[in-house]
């Protein structure tokens, strides 16, 4: 069968870009990713001046501004890559778009559900303006999940009935981390890329119910202050469901992230992150085992720029578009709801799983 092209796509002369925040996820994925595939960064801004300049010089960004104001107003800046924490990032995002700059923002686009009018005033205005502002959902360009979606949009395996996530893998270091006081850390922020694969894989669908729950474990110290299980459970409409499971810190060294979609006519199977990548389809008796090139970190970074900058290029909106992101982040305030609530089912009001172009038209 023809393998479906799943590597990040740049443009011959990518747009130039400003980058707000020189903290960890920009010198350690954002400014490699972009050096790797030769997409250029003007300017770096960040609260603090010295790490802006530090990353600077690493990475050969010419020029180092001293606030946000001077990045929005950098003519050589054309698209406005924003790698800060969720906190103020609306406003960041708000004051791109008063400057006539496409986004990029850094991923949980919210964790606030009383932004959502505000988030909805934002991309109103953008889109009013030809601004593009898009969410660097990074992971939908891991290889094998990229081709995963490709796959399941192609119709490989029919319409999709389940989808299933395992956590094989011990979490990142959290103890210590301004990440282990978000409330409900893991599914707040930590299973964002998850949720939104997940979206992606019952694109179409209508979410009826998000239930999750979170504990600590055996075993667990004291000073990790989050719980390190997590479940979240999404049900649709039409009877098709997802499962995204992380039963604590596992204790190996030869796990992933493995995960199934089921369809009514084939079964896709596969694992990411930690050297396991793979993913097989499985139908009609035969099974075809898919060998990628690249890794979530860091091509996945160039997919999500790449896809925002050969949109802004085509006059189209872009896959990661904040439009077609918000599912995902009312998926993620509906869990942090439920768990809020010991797991009790969340039942969100008219969150459809729209397609991109559905998206738009609406
Ligand atoms: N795979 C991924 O996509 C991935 C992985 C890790 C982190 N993240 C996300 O990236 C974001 C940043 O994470 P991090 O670990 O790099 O955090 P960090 O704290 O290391 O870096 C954030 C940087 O932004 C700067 N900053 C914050 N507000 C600012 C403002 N208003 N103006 C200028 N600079 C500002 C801070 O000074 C800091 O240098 C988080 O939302 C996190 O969830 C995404």
């Amino acid at each position: 069968m023809d393998v479906p092209d799943y590597r990040p796509q740049v443009p011959a002369a990518p747009l130039r870009v400003g980058l707000i925040g020189a903290g960890a996820i920009a010198r350690s994925a954002h400014l490699p990713a972009y050096a790797a595939w030769g997409i250029p960064v003007a300017a770096v801004t960040s609260r603090r001046v010295e790490a802006a300049r530090a990353l600077a010089a690493d990475f050969g960004v010419p020029t180092v501004h001293a606030s946000v104001d001077d990045v929005l107003a950098d003519p050589e800046v054309e698209v406005v890559d924003i790698a800060t924490g969720p906190a103020g990032r609306l406003d960041l995002i708000a004051a791109a778009v008063d400057a006539g700059k496409h986004v990029l923002a850094q991923k949980p686009l919210s964790t606030d559900p009383a932004e959502l009018g505000t988030l909805q005033e934002v991309l109103g205005r953008a889109r009013e303006r030809g601004i593009r502002i898009a969410v660097n959902q990074n992971a939908r360009w891991a290889p094998v999940w990229r081709l995963a979606t490709l796959l399941v949009r192609s119709g490989a395996i029919g319409e999709v009935v389940g989808v299933t996530h395992l956590h094989d893998k011990p979490l990142p270091p959290l103890v210590g981390t301004p990440f282990d006081d978000v409330p409900h850390m893991l599914i707040a922020d930590y299973l964002v890329h998850w949720i939104d694969i997940t979206r992606c894989w019952l694109e179409g669908s209508h979410v009826v119910a998000v239930a999750a729950r979170d504990s600590r474990v055996p075993g667990q110290p004291l000073e990790a202050r989050n719980p390190w299980h997590a479940d979240i459970d999404i049900a649709t409409a039409a009877g098709a469901s997802a499962s995204l499971r992380i039963v604590g810190n596992a204790r190996t060294h030869a796990g992933g992230c493995p995960f199934w979609i089921h369809g009514t006519d084939g079964t896709l199977r596969g694992s990411i992150l930690m050297g396991t990548d793979f993913l097989e389809l499985d139908r009609d008796g035969d099974r075809t085992r898919f060998e990628t090139t690249g890794q979530w970190f860091t091509d996945g970074f160039a997919g999500a720029m790449g896809e925002l900058q050969t949109a802004i290029l085509a006059g189209r909106e872009p896959e990661n578009s904040a439009v077609h992101v918000l599912p995902t982040v009312r998926i993620g305030w509906a869990a942090v709801a439920s768990a809020e609530a010991g797991g009790a089912p969340v039942h969100p009001a008219g969150l459809d799983l729209t397609t991109a172009q559905e998206a738009f038209t609406r």
